[in-house]
């Protein structure tokens, strides 16, 4: 990002705010800033924002919401998407407004002949994307290459006579998805404490997954609690690595600011497990939907403040954020 993007982006105010000359005349304003979103006076102490760098949608989601946007667009009747598109009500809210309807099960879609169906990042289960298919509706599959690739190694080592551990939520649609793709046992764990409570054949072979957006070192940890207790296990690890990526910045930023806040929706499992990351490493966490959620509690004491977000939290919103924390505190 050059010098005047910079300005521009953030405009003069925050220029003179920031100390921007200052950087530009040492060389390094470049890498500074595609971070940092500004140090800032503040009683005569300056306090750093930092934004991480991989807050936000990733590019699974910004598939499937782009692809809902695009049917609208085109001006399609009847658009429907299987499940909310992405956990963020602003965005759902925004769809439903253009006339996208969410629904839920496929007995939704009877008695209707034309429309569209768009399958979410997450993914369906197997039986789910057969009847949506045999609807007669038009179905574009927006399921995340990442949860995919799931699908087909559950499907191909069931097939082979493996048995199938599913770490991870049992309750998100996403697992739900995985554990429809295997064709014989599957179990899913849902964390460390589970593992030890996990009690099957240990004269199986077992192929072990992971929910794309599972906390890495409890993924870690649950299979070396699986593996110590006697079980023959493969394992692949799933974790998307836009998860990975976002996971380990928020945790890096998280121990080292003052407060912390992470912006997701309610719902999103990512969004809770980068709370959950973030709270470890900095008391001061906050967890907001958006900025009307956001009551923080700032002293004089606080020099830095980390800005995250989950997958489904639109660039908007983390704008809206990062401007307030750097104008009102
Ligand atoms: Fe796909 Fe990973 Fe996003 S699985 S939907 S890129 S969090």
């Amino acid at each position: 990002m050059s010098a005047d993007a910079i300005v521009e982006l953030y405009g003069e105010k925050t220029h003179s705010q920031c100390g921007f000359s200052e950087f530009s005349e040492v060389g390094a304003a470049e890498d500074i800033f595609v971070t940092v979103a500004g140090l800032f006076e503040r009683n005569e102490v300056y306090m750093e924002v930092i934004v991480a760098e991989h807050a936000g949608f990733c590019f699974g989601v910004t598939k499937a919401v782009e692809t809902v946007y695009d049917q609208i667009q085109k001006e399609k009747k009847n658009i429907y998407t299987f499940g909310p598109i992405i956990h963020n009500e602003t965005v759902v809210g925004d769809l439903e407004k253009k006339g996208v309807k969410v629904i839920e099960n496929p007995a939704q879609l009877q008695g209707i002949s034309e429309g569209t169906v768009i399958i979410r990042s997450h993914g369906v289960t197997r039986q789910v994307h057969q009847e949506l298919e045999s609807s007669g509706l038009d179905i574009i599959d927006a399921t995340c290459p990442f949860v995919k690739r799931i699908h087909k190694i559950v499907d191909e080592e069931s097939a082979k006579g493996k048995s199938i551990i599913v770490v991870g939520s049992e309750t998100h649609p996403e697992v739900e998805g995985i554990v429809s793709y295997a064709n014989g046992p599957v179990f899913v764990v849902e964390s460390p404490e589970k593992a030890k409570l996990f009690n099957e054949n240990r004269e199986l072979e077992y192929t072990v997954v992971s929910q794309t957006t599972y906390n890495k070192k409890k993924f870690q940890e649950t299979i070396e609690i699986i593996n110590n207790n006697g079980y023959n296990i493969n394992i692949v690890n799933t974790i998307c690595n836009a998860t990975d990526e976002r996971q380990s910045e928020a945790e890096e930023i998280a121990s080292k600011a003052d407060v912390m806040i992470v912006i997701g929706g309610a719902h999103s499992s990512n969004s809770r497990k980068l709370y959950e990351i973030c709270s470890q490493r900095c008391a001061k966490t906050y967890f907001i939907q958006t900025l009307d959620d956001l009551k923080m509690d700032i002293d004089a004491s606080v020099n830095l403040v980390g800005i995250t977000a989950g997958a489904s939290t639109p660039k908007n919103i983390i704008e809206e954020v990062q401007k307030h924390v750097r104008t009102n505190i």
